[in-house]
């Protein structure tokens, strides 16, 4: 059984939603959800979904190598970002070439890049009058939102779309495509 682990800051809907996929098969398992913030609500759905949480901070991440090495201890084969909005040190890159993957709710190369995250990023979509917007999933560098993409879906911008419209669309997006495009990059493995 291959191994996942995601990290995430927030509410963690994308974890929920990745977690509750493989948890029907077994041929992988998010089996830890790693968050620098201890009250993200992401906690609370790892705890009712029974999954170990790790919670560090950011000298812990940055200073240290602990948690590169927690993962390569614990064997991990897939690092999943899912609204994790710290860059990840190159120790814990350079430990998963190609083996990390993250998830962008825009179209990239556009909308990305330092502070575009989030909410940022839908606002800016409406604001810049584009009639498309989507979800990119790339392999995750040392530099936000570079990566190599590995797969981008669609929805429209429509006219009476907000922030709040444009970011559900999103999301739905992501829960029907980001838990699937996983399983396809774990069996390339
Ligand atoms: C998602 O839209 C994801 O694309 C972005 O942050 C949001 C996280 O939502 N990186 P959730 O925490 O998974 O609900």
């Amino acid at each position: 059984m291959k191994k996942i682990a995601v990290f995430a800051s927030g509410n963690g809907s994308n974890a929920q939603a990745i977690a509750e996929y493989f948890s029907k098969e077994n041929e992988a398992r998010v089996i830890m959800i790693l968050s620098n913030r201890k009250d993200a609500f992401v906690i609370e759905r790892a705890a009712d979904l029974s999954i170990p949480t790790i919670i560090f901070n950011r000298s812990e991440f940055y200073d240290t190598d602990k948690i590169t090495n927690y993962l390569i201890g614990q064997n991990i084969d897939l690092v999943v970002l899912a609204g994790f909005l710290w860059l990840l040190p190159s120790s814990l890159v350079k430990a998963f070439p190609n083996r990390i993957v993250n998830i962008h709710p825009a179209l990239l190369p556009k909308f990305g890049g330092k502070g575009m995250y989030g909410h940022f990023v839908h606002e800016a979509v409406v604001a810049s009058g584009d009639t498309e917007s989507g979800i990119t999933i790339h392999f995750v560098n040392e530099c936000y939102d570079e990566g190599q993409i590995i797969f981008q879906a669609r929805c429209t911008v429509d006219p009476l779309d907000t922030a709040d419209s444009l970011a559900a669309k999103i999301h739905e997006l992501e829960y029907a495509h980001f838990p699937r495009v996983i399983d396809e990059v774990l069996k390339t493995f």
